[in-house]
């Protein structure tokens, strides 16, 4: 059986700390160990036929990258490695960090931006979330009333992280490895 890869980008290291909470929930007979994306390639992503991606939100609602002025490099210059790779077969599923609070108007909004590129490789997004219990003004992660993936705030709802992950995960497991459905 193939395991369930996970991805993530991160500056200040939060959404680091989820995708390891993602790993040990999931356990290490189903998921490899999550890897950063500024020392990931192309080719590592393509191993595996089920991904767990993430990513926090910076500058207005983007993806995180030295343009917006993060540490490091970050999906916003891994993504152009991805024109016209071909994801057809594979399974995704998203989650993205945001600050509802602060950020309202466009609460973890980056989060399309991740959708957008791998359905546009032709990858089968699963796992979109509710957008009940947040209180937001705007979101462009949200399609046809739900977040496209699962949505965290690590600012000011952390205490609900571990129940919000636990649920999720349990929805996008069988979906990624359908072996276990
Ligand atoms: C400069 C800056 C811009 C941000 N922009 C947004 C935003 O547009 N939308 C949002 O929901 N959160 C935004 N955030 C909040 C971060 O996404 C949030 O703190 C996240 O948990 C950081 O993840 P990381 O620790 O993995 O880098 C911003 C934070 C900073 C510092």
């Amino acid at each position: 059986m193939g395991k369930i890869g996970i991805f993530f980008g991160t500056d200040t290291g939060s959404t680091r700390l989820v995708a390891k909470k993602i790993y040990s929930m999931l356990g290490a007979e189903i998921a490899d160990k999550p890897k950063n994306i500024n020392r990931t390639r192309v080719e590592d992503l393509l191993q595996y036929d089920a991904l767990i991606l993430g990513t926090p939100s910076y500058g207005v609602g983007d993806l995180p990258g030295l343009a917006v002025g993060c540490e490091e490099a970050n999906w916003a210059e891994f993504v152009p490695y991805l024109d016209g790779v071909d994801f057809s077969g594979k399974r995704i599923a998203l989650f993205g960090l945001g600050y509802q609070e602060r950020y309202a108007s466009r609460f973890a909004s980056s989060l399309i931006k991740l959708y957008r590129v791998f359905y546009g490789c032709g990858a089968d997004i699963v796992g979109r979330w509710s957008t009940e219990g947040y209180q937001f003004e705007f979101s462009d992660a949200v399609i046809d009333g739900q977040f496209v993936g699962l949505v965290l705030d690590q600012r000011g709802q952390a205490f609900l992280t571990d129940e919000r992950l636990q649920v999720w995960l349990g929805q996008v497991k069988p979906l990624l490895l359908p072996e276990l459905g």
